[in-house]
C-alpha cells in the first residue's frame, strides 16, 4: 500500500476547474491511490467535498464527508460517474464556500434533494438519496466535474469580485512561495 499524500488544490481562477471531466472507465490502482490522496487532501484542508479536477486529474470522480461534528462518525463516500437522477422541486439555501476559493462563502439555492448514481470503488453501481448537507454538497461537487464553481450562480457583479480577490491572493501566495 502507497503512502497517502496531500495533493495541492487548485486555486480559481485556473483553466482546468472551468473544463468538463471524462468518465473513469474502470478502477485501477492508479484510481484507488487517486482517491485515497483525495481523502487525505480534503480532511486536511479541511473540507467536505473535493473533486478530482480541484487536484487537477480531470476526471469524473469526487470524494464527500459530511459528517458535521467530530464526534459524528466520519462518512466518507468515493463516487466515479456521478448522475443526478432526480432532483426535488422544492429547493434548499446553503452557504457554500469551496477549498479551490478560500475564504468566500455565499447562499446558493439548489434542489434540497437529490437521488445520485454512481460507481463506487469495486466497479459497484450504488443510487444514494441526498438531502440536507449532503444534497448541496454532492451537487456542488458533480458541477466542479462539469468546470461549474458555486460562485457561477452568483450575480455577474458578484463574481468578478471574487474573482478579483482571489487573483490578488494568487499573486501575493506566489510571490511568498
Ligand atoms: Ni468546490
Amino acid at each position: 500500500m502507497p503512502f497517502m499524500a496531500i495533493r495541492p488544490i487548485l486555486l480559481h481562477p485556473d483553466p482546468r476547474l472551468k473544463k468538463r471531466c471524462d468518465p473513469v472507465d474502470g478502477i485501477d490502482d492508479k484510481l484507488r491511490i487517486l482517491i485515497d490522496d483525495m481523502f487525505e487532501t480534503m480532511y486536511d484542508a479541511p473540507g467536505i467535498g473535493l473533486a478530482a479536477p480541484q487536484v487537477g486529474v480531470m476526471s469524473r470522480v469526487l470524494v464527500m464527508d459530511c459528517a458535521k461534528t467530530d464526534e459524528e462518525e466520519p462518512a466518507p463516500i468515493a463516487m466515479m460517474n456521478p448522475e443526478i437522477l432526480w432532483a426535488s422541486d422544492e429547493m434548499n439555501t446553503h452557504e457554500e464556500g469551496c477549498l479551490s476559493i478560500p475564504e468566500e462563502f455565499n447562499d446558493v439555492e439548489r434542489p434540497a434533494a437529490v437521488q445520485v448514481r454512481y460507481l463506487d470503488l469495486d466497479g459497484a453501481e450504488q443510487t444514494l438519496d441526498c438531502d440536507g448537507l449532503l444534497a448541496t454538497c454532492v451537487q456542488h461537487e458533480i458541477d466542479h466535474l462539469d468546470g461549474k464553481l458555486f460562485i457561477d450562480y452568483l450575480g455577474p457583479m458578484k463574481r468578478q469580485m471574487i474573482t478579483g480577490r482571489m487573483k490578488k491572493r494568487k499573486k501575493e501566495k506566489a510571490k511568498t512561495a
